[in-house]
Parts: C-alpha cells; structure tokens; sequence
C-alpha cells in the first residue's frame, strides 16, 4: 500500500483513533466478501474523503479495473490524485463543485441538484462510506437515483448509513439517540441544526422507503459488523462504542 495520508489531513474525515490503513483493509474486504468485488471491476467511491478505500483498492484491482472517486474537498482530493492517481493510472480523483457544510465552498450546486460526472451504466460497484451520514433527504435521494443510473445491471451499492428505529432505544441503552442527534425531522435527525451535514441519522422506514423509490432493492440484512466506523473504534468514554447507529446497507438495482 502506499504511505498513509498526514494526519492533519486524516483529522478532517475521522477521529484519529479509527485505525486509517485498517478500517480501508476492512472495507475492501467486506466489498470482496460480501459483495463479490473483483480486480477486474470499475469502482465508484462517493465522498472518498483522502483515500481510505482508495489505497487498499489501488493494491487490489488490476489493470482492468478501474476506480473513480469524488469529493466536495479539493484538498483531500489533491492528496488522492497526487499520491495514489499518480501512480495507479486507472485511478481518478474529482472534485464536485457541491455546497455542504462539512466545509465545502461551492455555493453554486447543492447535493439534491448534482449529477455525476459519468455516463449511464459504468460502474460494477458502488461505495459510499459515511457519506450519507452528511446528506439530508434531498441529496441522498439524488444520489441513490444517480447511483442507479451510473451503475451497471447487476452492479451493487454498499453505503453506509447512521440509521434509527423504534428498537433503537433498547438496542443502544447507554446513550440516546436525541443526545446525539437532538433535531428531530421525522424521517432523519440532525445533530446541529445550523449545520444541517455536520451530522445526518436517518428513520429507518423513510430510507426503505427511498431506496424503494429510486428504483433500488435492499439486501438484507443491514450490515452493521460491516461498518468501519462500528467494528474498529475503540471503547470511549463511559464504556461503549462510538457511533453505535453507524450501519452498512447493501442493495442492487431493482
Ligand atoms: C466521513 S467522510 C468519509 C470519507 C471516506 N469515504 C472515508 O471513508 O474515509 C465524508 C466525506 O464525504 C464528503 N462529502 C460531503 N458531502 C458530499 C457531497 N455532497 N458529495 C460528495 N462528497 C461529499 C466529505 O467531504 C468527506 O470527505
């Protein structure tokens, strides 16, 4: 694999205590395990952040494979072109010019109104880890819809999703769901109401239902063991894990 990116960059995407290198192992394995990824196939990462999918990928597909990746921040998209596209040819980096408040400063475009840079049908597998974790409804129904379009027949969508459902409260006992994400939407909850992407938790019943819409079909059973953000943090503060509700959802067009 080629060297991690710096840690001030790391920073930005997650806790510095989620393991980089082993958390992208994780989830390439999960892709090749679960969902029948092969070196030969043509990759989309959806909010590839600086690449934690991207280099265990690079070591991964072969020369018939290829991948392609964006980001609404350039400079973890600078960092990907520049240390794995350079060496890895069938890897491309993009920025979406696409307004979020994570800290992206595109005002012209917003997520409900972007089309991917791609033509129909290009795509074995599509990934987004934690990206619909900064979406509200309106985006994550446009790139669920762009993600049917851009994705080959038979091709699968492996995202992950902070998800809540009735059973919620008992399931995570130590800590609630309205501390965590306090502002109540009906259908998904927001950590801060003034920054609507910081932090998105999605009813489990509106995502269903969404994916249903567009036109994609859930394998069940959600994933949770196959989020990276669930299985490799560490105990934190009083005793349990970080981000509980974190959960990977695995679907085919319909
Ligand atoms: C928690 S990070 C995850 C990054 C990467 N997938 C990973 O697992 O390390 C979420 C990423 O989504 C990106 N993002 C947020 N809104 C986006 C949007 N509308 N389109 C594309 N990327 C977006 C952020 O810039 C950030 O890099």
């Amino acid at each position: 694999m080629s060297h991690l990116p710096p840690r001030r960059i790391r920073k930005g995407i997650s806790p510095l205590w989620f393991d980089f290198a082993d958390t992208g192992e994780d989830q390439l394995q999960f892709l090749v395990e679960l969902c029948g990824l092969q070196p030969s196939h043509r990759v989309l990462d959806i909010g590839c952040g600086v690449g934690r999918l991207a280099l265990p990928l690079s070591g991964y597909l072969n020369d018939k494979g290829a991948y392609e990746g964006f980001d609404v921040l350039d400079h973890m998209v600078d960092w990907c072109k520049q240390n794995i596209g350079s060496r890895h040819p069938n890897f491309q980096f993009r920025t979406a010019a696409v307004a979020s408040t994570t800290g992206s400063t595109f005002p012209e475009q917003t997520a409900a109104d972007y089309r991917f840079p791609y033509e129909d049908n290009s795509f074995d597998l599509a990934y987004a880890g934690s990206l619909f974790t900064h979406l509200t409804p309106a985006g994550t129904e446009n790139y669920l819809a762009e993600v049917l379009r851009t994705l080959r027949p038979g091709g699968v969508l492996v995202a992950t999703f902070n998800l809540y459902n009735a059973e919620s409260h008992q399931r995570f006992p130590g800590r609630r769901l309205e501390e965590i994400w306090p502002h109540d939407h009906g259908a998904y909850r927001l950590k801060e109401e003034d920054s609507p992407e910081s932090s998105v938790a999605y009813d489990e019943i509106y995502l269903r239902k969404a994916y249903e819409k567009v036109g994609l079909t859930i394998l069940e059973p959600f994933r949770p063991d196959a989020s990276y953000s669930a299985i490799r943090a560490p105990k934190h503060g009083n005793g349990a894990p970080h981000l509980w509700y974190t959960t990977c959802v695995i679907a085919v067009p319909a």
